[in-house]
């Protein structure tokens, strides 16, 4: 780095650990915004939000860094845009797993994957075994569906809000209008009565169509009959529209779904002269601006001008994480992730490329959850851990920055790019200190996924490929190398293109020719890897010793 660069980069850097929580708040990824109708909770917002108001709630529990995510964002703001006419009985949320405040709250509300879609009634109260009701699909029409009926069947308090119950026949012999919904004080000048036929979500659906009109009262008549207190014909009645002083007047839709029925009462209420609701007409603009500092700025040309290399930068953040973040979101370890737990503490312990001190934490660590002696360990327990023994010693972990993950956009790479890098440092490091068995490491690496990664699609794609891959037979540690690096480039395959692509670091088949001359023979439509040659290269790019502490907060790395 040049002089002029480093003074740059340690000025930002001690401006930066003089106001950290306001520049880590200030800094926080965000995919959503309020114009989306979609409101960014945390952990001192969720629960209370939850609980004091008289609507439902529909909450998307995200991890940033997840693909998955990131795609889905763009279908949720579409949904949250068409869902905006329902804002009287449904409320729209967001909340990410991913921002280290937010960890005890998705370990109590039990996020295992994100993105994850649950629905709360109003004054939701959350126990041990109430956490909501979780959508289960990320299809619009589905969840459009599940919300309906979800919440057509909450009993709602406050005036403005719908009563989906059909009228009943002693309601009426009460005084009509009051029980309608003409109240003195309300702003709602109509009733409109609708039909349903037994088995049909009709009148449902046209009270929820209808919400956008404030003035608008919707019942549903499941009797037919009942159509005669109102001085209309039962025989051949199905929509009528009912002012405050008791006049009905039979509506005729074109056809019997419930958009006609929205339409035929929206267009009849606008020619007496009530303005059309003002709705967004487009979802907000996505989020374009990405603020690059200067030692960001410094640490990408370096990153983009140099040869491929590891650095010990984005290991440690990637550790950071995962015993900071993703490891404690565990409601429990128990049986099988109790299992992966271990294994992934034993690995990181042994490999660890922090200096004395991290290291000192990584194996406290590993012996408390080894000690652990009922087999069982709490999310907490362990979140507790971390916080005792790093009280106990000077702070490991200070970097808060990705060097050879650096992104050159928002939501890009980061974490797990990281997490790719410790992989594969995981398998060159076993594969020269031969302390573990051949095959423990992917082992580790299995487990770790399916118990520990909160990105849904990448861990189901992660199986998958491993099954067919056949992870478990893998023989012998130069092989663990070689599989994780052809697993690697089956996801980089996967994902060329994808919204998710860094365009500064594109998706490519890795070591590109220009990184590994003889790593590949190229003809004119085949490229064959020469394993062996590939094997040499990452062994030197992934070994120890060849770690870049470029980045870091002292100048020769951490000793
Ligand atoms: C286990 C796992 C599964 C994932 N599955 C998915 C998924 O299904 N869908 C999804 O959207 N995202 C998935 N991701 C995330 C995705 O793979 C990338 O991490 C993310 O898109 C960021 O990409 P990147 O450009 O930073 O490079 P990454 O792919 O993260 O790679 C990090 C670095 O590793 C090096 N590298 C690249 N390829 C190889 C290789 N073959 N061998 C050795 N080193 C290599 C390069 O230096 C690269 O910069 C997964 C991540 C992990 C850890
Ligand atoms: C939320 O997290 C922040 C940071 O970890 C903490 O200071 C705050 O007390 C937490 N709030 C609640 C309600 O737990
Ligand atoms: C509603 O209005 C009627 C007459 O307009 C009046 O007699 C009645 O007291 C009002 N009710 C309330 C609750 O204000
Ligand atoms: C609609 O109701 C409001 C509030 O009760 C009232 O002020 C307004 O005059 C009514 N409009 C019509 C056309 O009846
Ligand atoms: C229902 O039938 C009556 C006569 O029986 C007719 O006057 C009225 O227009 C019909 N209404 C509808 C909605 O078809
Ligand atoms: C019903 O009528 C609406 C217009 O009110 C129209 O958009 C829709 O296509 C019709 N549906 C059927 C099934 O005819
Ligand atoms: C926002 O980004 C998504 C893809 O991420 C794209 O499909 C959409 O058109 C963009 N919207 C706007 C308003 O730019
Ligand atoms: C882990 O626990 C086992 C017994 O349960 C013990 O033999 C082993 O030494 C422990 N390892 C570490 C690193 O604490
Ligand atoms: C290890 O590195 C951290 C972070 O740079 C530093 O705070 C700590 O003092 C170092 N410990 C030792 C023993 O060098
Ligand atoms: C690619 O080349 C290799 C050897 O160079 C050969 O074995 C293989 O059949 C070729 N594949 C295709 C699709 O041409
Ligand atoms: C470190 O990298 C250099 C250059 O790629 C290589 O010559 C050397 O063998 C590597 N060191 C180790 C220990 O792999």
């Amino acid at each position: 780095m040049k002089l002029h660069a480093l003074v740059v980069f340690w000025l930002l850097l001690l401006r930066c650990c003089l106001v950290p929580t306001n520049a880590a708040l200030a800094t926080e990824p965000s995919l959503y915004a309020p114009e989306d109708n979609v409101k960014i909770l945390n952990n001192d917002t969720l629960e209370m939000e939850l609980y004091s108001s008289n609507n439902c709630k529909l909450v998307q529990f995200i991890n940033y860094f997840c693909g998955d995510c990131r795609r889905f964002a763009a279908t949720f703001k579409q949904l949250a845009w068409k869902l905006y006419g329902w804002r009287t009985v449904l409320s729209i949320f967001v909340v990410d797993c991913a921002q280290e405040r937010n960890v005890q709250i998705c370990r109590d509300f039990d996020i295992q994957k994100t993105p994850t879609l649950r629905i709360f009634p109003p004054d939701f109260q959350r126990t041990e075994k109430q956490v909501g009701f979780d959508l289960d699909t990320l299809v619009p029409d589905a969840i459009f569906a599940k919300l309906a009926e979800y919440i057509s069947k909450v009993k709602y308090t406050m005036l403005g809000q719908p009563d989906f119950k059909p009228v009943k026949a002693t309601d009426i012999i009460q005084p009509l209008l009051q029980k309608l919904g003409c109240f003195n004080s309300s702003a709602i000048n109509f009733t409109v009565l609708v039909y349903q036929p037994e088995g049909s979500t009709i009148g449902r659906d046209t009270i929820l169509g209808l919400l956008i009109w404030p003035m608008v009262n919707v019942r549903i008549l499941s009797d037919r009959r009942l159509f005669r207190y109102f001085v209309l014909s039962p025989t051949n009645s199905t929509l009528a529209l009912m002012d405050c002083v008791g006049n009905a007047k039979a509506l005729q839709p074109l056809n019997d779904t419930s958009a006609s029925y929205v339409a035929c009462v929206g267009n009849y209420i606008h020619s007496l002269g009530y303005a059309l609701p003002l709705l967004p007409t487009n979802p907000a603009p996505n989020i374009t601006n990405y603020l690059i500092d200067e030692e960001q700025a410094a640490i990408l040309s370096t990153v983009l001008q140099g040869r491929s290399k590891v650095y010990r930068a984005d290991l440690e953040q990637a550790i950071d994480q995962l015993i900071h973040i993703e490891l404690p979101k565990v409601r429990i370890f128990k049986g099988d992730n109790m299992m992966a737990l271990r294994q992934f503490l034993n690995v990181l312990c042994l490999f660890s490329p922090l200096n004395v001190s991290g290291k000192l934490l990584l194996q406290r660590l590993y012996e408390f959850v080894n000690g652990s002696t009922s087999g069982e360990l709490t999310g907490m327990a362990f979140q507790a851990q971390v916080q005792l023994l790093e009280g106990m010693q000077p702070k490991v972990f200070k970097a808060r920055r990705y060097v050879g993950c650096i992104a050159s956009g928002p939501f890009l790479r980061g974490f797990t790019c990281s997490l790719w890098t410790l992989f594969h440092y995981f398998t060159v490091q076993a594969s020269k200190s031969l302390i573990l068995p051949a095959g423990f490491v992917l082992g580790t690496v299995h487990g770790f996924v399916k118990h520990f990664f909160g990105c849904r699609d990448c861990v189901q794609h992660f199986m998958g490929m491993s099954e067919r891959r056949k992870i478990f037979s893998v023989a012998s540690r130069d092989e663990e190398i070689l599989w994780l690096w052809e697993a690697h480039n089956e996801v980089n395959q996967r994902l060329e293109g994808d919204i998710t692509e860094d365009p500064k670091f594109p998706k490519v088949q890795f070591p590109t020719l220009s990184v590994c001359g003889n790593c590949q023979i190229n003809s004119l439509h085949n490229t064959t890897w020469q394993r062996p040659q590939v094997l040499s290269f990452l062994k030197e790019l992934y070994d120890g010793r060849n770690l870049s502490n470029y980045g870091l907060p002292t100048t020769n790395g951490y000793n």
